[in-house]
């Protein structure tokens, strides 16, 4: 049985003028016109408590796209319930039928389904349609396409070696229990990833996404439906996070978590996990990527044109609310002149405002709590020693929640805009003296416990394996002479270590793994 060779899904380019971005305004206008509502999805149950919260764009937070139900403890619960009740029937099935069911699952995505899934995160999340289209049609694709592909090695591997009158065998199991998927609002593509990966290797999953990703979780979970997930391999709930966890980490049944999110709700539930280890049947699995402070570091030798595209593109797109983006950079003093012009010139480029304008590149960050965090810091950078806002600064919460791409120069090092997780469009530049390269990379690596990602720009090849010795363990992600973001799912497996997650490589076959647990099996005739 082979599936099919994936390939990564072309980009669409959105040009003016395309039927693609024709479609995709009238999907945006025709959304913007309903007012949705959603239920959550228990077993075969389409759930509606009453209790409804509204949707609404982060570039117009007064206009209601719809409102979804909110449930309570008990709701948690019926999910764990109909996750287990749909087990046996879903681990029992052939792989090659659950493959079946993902593979369609990105079909529809592809086709019918792309710019409903686009129109939905550019609305709900407030991401320009060239972001969308990158996170929300063409990554989930991939992650479903590349991991039916691992899905198919794992279950097609080599048997142990077997002799004359004994056979061994290797059964992949699911794993005994249920598994709880708990997702971020930043990336569409990661909240459907999450469920699906465990899923696809025979187990029953209990979904909570981020409130703000609602609008197009609905739209994912209406694929999965029509794509054949039966009744109760997913089902999404909309409780609040500790109210959900504190059914779950409870419940004997707990098998594992696949997580996305910020490093201190992971550390919180890895210490409730431990905490309450004598009550599940198994050692849970815990796989959970986490937050980022991601550096750009430059060689006196490196392209400064190519250095401040690395900075503008990997600091600013998506509004910095991606794990990866640039957030640090380490400019040696003799670029430092050009490399500036050419990112306040790119930076002079970029538009903010609503997504439903093409033409801007910057949008909204995702909510009231992130717009008042992030431009603390920005307001606390205005008034601070020895530090200088050298581009942006502005923010305005009015009828959206813009905050202006900043650039904030600072002379030490280790300014607080340099080591903490901002997670925003915020960067912070530190320039070094040209002669202290390896001194810079000690800074890089010690500045924050992160290890997401990072990127080093260099000419000089001697440059570049010095940053890559130094920085084994400071990135997940290593870049050379290129942004430290856009990781392409089967080009470059995506995940950190340090206080940036567990490193199980979404979309990857490290990453499946971990929701099986195999059993060995010797036969003697
Ligand atoms: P978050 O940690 O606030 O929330 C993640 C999920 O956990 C949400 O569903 C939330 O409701 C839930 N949650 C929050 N508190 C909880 C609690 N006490 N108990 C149980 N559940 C709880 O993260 P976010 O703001 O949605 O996403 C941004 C963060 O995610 C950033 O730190 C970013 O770096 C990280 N991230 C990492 C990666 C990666 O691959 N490493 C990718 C995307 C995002
Ligand atoms: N996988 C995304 C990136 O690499 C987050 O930018």
């Amino acid at each position: 049985f082979n599936v099919p060779t994936p390939h990564n899904e072309p980009v669409k380019s959105y040009a003016p003028g395309s039927a693609e971005r024709k479609e995709l305004q009238a999907k945006l206008k025709e959304l913007r016109a309903q007012e949705i509502d959603v239920p959550m999805y228990i077993g075969s149950e389409e759930v509606r408590t009453g209790k409804k919260k509204p949707l609404s764009p982060p570039h117009d937070h007064q206009h209601v796209l719809g409102y979804f139900h909110e449930g309570d403890a008990s709701h948690v619960e019926q999910a764990i319930n109909a996750a287990l009740g749909a087990k046996y029937a879903w681990e029992h099935m052939e792989w090659e039928q659950r493959a079946a069911i993902f593979l369609k699952a990105a079909d529809l995505l592809a086709g019918p389904y792309r710019s409903k899934i686009n129109a939905a995160t550019m609305l709900g999340q407030s991401k320009n349609a060239f972001q969308a289209e990158i996170d929300a049609a063409c990554e989930i694709i991939d992650f479903l396409r590349f991991n039916v592909k691992y899905m198919a090695e794992i279950y097609q591997q080599q048997p142990p070696v077997s002799g004359d009158g004994v056979w061994n065998r290797l059964e992949q199991r699911p794993l005994e229990g249920f598994v709880f998927a708990l997702t971020p609002f930043n990336f569409t593509a990661i909240a459907g990833n999450l469920p699906t990966s465990a899923a696809m290797m025979g187990n029953t999953v209990v979904w909570k996404p981020a409130y703000t990703q609602i609008y197009s979780a609905n739209v994912l979970m209406e694929v999965f439906r029509e794509a054949g997930v039966p009744d109760g391999v997913i089902n999404l709930v909309y409780v609040d996070g500790p109210t959900t966890g504190n059914v779950i980490f409870n419940h004997p049944d707990f098998a594992g978590i696949h997580f996305t999110g910020s490093t201190g709700v992971f550390q919180h539930i890895w210490k409730t996990i431990g905490e309450n280890i004598y009550k599940y049947k198994t050692y849970p699995r815990i796989v959970g990527e986490t937050g980022g402070k991601d550096f750009v570091i430059a060689h006196k030798s490196a392209n400064p044109k190519a250095v401040a595209v690395g900075l503008s593109r990997g600091a600013f797109e998506f509004q910095g609310q991606k794990c990866s983006a640039a957030s640090r950079a380490y400019i040696p003093s003799n670029l430092w002149d050009e490399v500036k012009q050419y990112l306040l010139d790119d930076l002079a480029s970029m538009k903010m405002g609503g997504t439903e304008d093409f033409t801007n590149f910057i949008n909204a960050v995702i909510d009231e709590k992130a717009f008042d965090k992030i431009s603390k810091y920005i307001n606390n950078a205005k008034k601070a020693e020895g530090v200088e806002i050298i581009a942006g600064g502005n923010y305005d919460k009015s009828k959206g929640y813009f905050i202006e791409p900043t650039v904030i120069l600072t002379k030490d090092p280790m300014y607080v805009t340099m080591c903490e997780e901002i997670f925003g469009p915020v960067l912070t530049i530190y320039v070094y003296h040209e002669n202290h390269y390896e001194e810079a990379l000690e800074l890089v690596d010690q500045t924050s416990p992160y290890a997401l990602t990072g990127a080093v720009f260099s000419q000089d090849r001697y440059a570049v394996e010095l940053a890559t010795k130094k920085l084994r363990n400071a990135a997940g992600n290593f870049y050379i002479n290129d942004k430290p973001t856009g990781a392409v799912v089967g080009q470059q497996p995506f995940g950190g270590a340090r206080a940036s997650g567990t490193n199980d490589k979404a979309g990857s076959m490290i990453n499946l793994l971990r929701w099986v647990s195999p059993r060995t099996i010797k036969e003697t005739f």
